[in-house]
């Protein structure tokens, strides 16, 4: 079956697209962000004008705002197939990661080993190889360096008793492949170690089943995924358990307030609720059903692609039949040649747009705001269960 992407529907969902002062401009603002959808904005100027309190008293505005605040934990819990007081809010995926890493600091003996990869961002990255600094010891997980891509072989070879920790990305901001999360969690399982997967560069091309991915913590930035700026981050009941309060003591025995040190942003959580309203708004016509399906995986997809895509040609030599469709990468060399076979493109700046990435400097990754000019048709995958 094919389906035609709503391009209008799409776009009315995010003021910026009619917004006088952006028309005629295209974005190449490397992982900038996505742009608003609507029933944020509307959430966000709604908390801010009258629920601005402090939330969970017993007045009206404070009760409302308490109340906003976790309906959306519950339903990005939801769409994410995970316990409701196992997803929290932080500044950034970046500070949720550095609080993390505190955590494990705390929890981990000197002499357990941590694995980071090569294809990862700096958030997922460096707070953990700073865990040398504590005794930890520290192995890298390196890509193949002619496809780019983790190999399953590779992390094996790295792995044993004592592992304790395996970072990775779900999908790479640089090469644009979607790494096999279950496997690689069951792996890392297999010898007592859990597993930081990090989300951003995928979040907002669906939101994944955690649950059915099996990582214990899966972190995403909702400023990219058409939210506010927060970093959203889910770990599992078990190892939360496990982990060192690093919140306020008397939050200690809170699951979601643990890895919060500071008060949360009330408004920007609350406003968050409106990413599950866009989810549930369907761009495609016949997509209406919750993130839980493919289906509505996939409007998320298109409609990531009419809002944030990471466009190029496909580096990798190798196959990458499980690459996220809108993510692609490009040599730096290739970049001229890329852009001049949009007719539409050629004539923007470069200035700005190509971004050294990963650690030899030689790879482009590029992600540009579009106005989705045309109609998009898209074959929707079968539906997965919605249990
Ligand atoms: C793949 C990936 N991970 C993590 C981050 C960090 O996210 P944040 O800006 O929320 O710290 C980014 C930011 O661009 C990213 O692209």
């Amino acid at each position: 079956m094919t389906a035609k992407l709503d391009v209008d529907f799409v776009r009315s969902q995010f003021p910026a697209f009619s917004e006088p002062s952006l028309q005629g401009q295209a974005f190449f603002e490397n992982a900038g962000g996505s742009y608003t959808c609507r029933q944020v904005i509307d959430r966000l100027h709604r908390f801010y004008t009258e629920r601005k309190v402090q939330p969970y008293g017993r007045y009206a505005a404070s009760a409302a705002g308490g109340a906003e605040m976790d309906e959306a934990r519950a339903r990005l819990a939801a769409l994410m197939n995970v316990e409701t007081d196992e997803l929290s809010f932080g500044p950034s995926t970046s500070q949720n990661t550095y609080v993390l890493a505190q955590a494990f600091a705390d929890t981990l003996s000197p002499g357990d080993a941590v694995i980071v990869t090569d294809q990862d961002h700096e958030a997922n990255s460096g707070a953990w190889r700073r865990l040398e600094n504590r005794g930890m010891e520290i192995r890298e997980w390196r890509i193949n360096p002619e496809s780019g891509q983790l190999e399953l072989d590779s992390l094996a070879a790295i792995l044993d008793d004592k592992v304790k920790l395996v970072c990775f990305p779900h999908c790479s901001n640089v090469v644009g492949q979607e790494n096999p999360v279950a496997q690689i969690a069951a792996m890392a399982h297999d010898v007592g170690a859990v597993t930081c997967c990090d989300g951003v560069s995928y979040a907002p091309h669906g939101l994944p089943d955690v649950g059915a991915l099996g990582t214990d913590i899966y972190l995403f930035s909702s400023y990219k995924t058409y939210g506010p700026h927060q970093g959203i981050m889910v770990v599992r009941r078990a190892l939360a358990d496990r982990l060192v309060n690093q919140a306020h003591f008397f939050n200690a025995d809170v699951r979601y307030k643990r890895l919060t040190p500071a008060g949360p942003d009330h408004a920007q959580i609350a406003a968050c609720a409106g990413m599950a309203d866009y989810i549930d708004a369907g761009p495609l016509p016949h997509c209406s059903a919750g993130m839980r399906t493919g289906c509505s995986r996939h409007c998320w997809t298109i409609s990531a692609a009419a809002t944030t895509p990471v466009f190029s040609a496909a580096r990798n030599s190798a196959p990458r039949p499980d690459a996220c469709p809108p993510s692609r990468c490009i040599r730096q060399s290739r970049l001229r040649r890329s852009r001049s076979r949009l007719p539409s493109m050629a004539s923007w700046p470069a200035r700005g747009i190509s971004t050294p990435c990963g650690r030899s400097g030689r790879w482009a990754a590029i992600r540009m705001q579009v106005c989705c000019g045309s109609a998009l048709c898209i074959t929707p995958p079968t539906p997965r269960s919605s249990s």
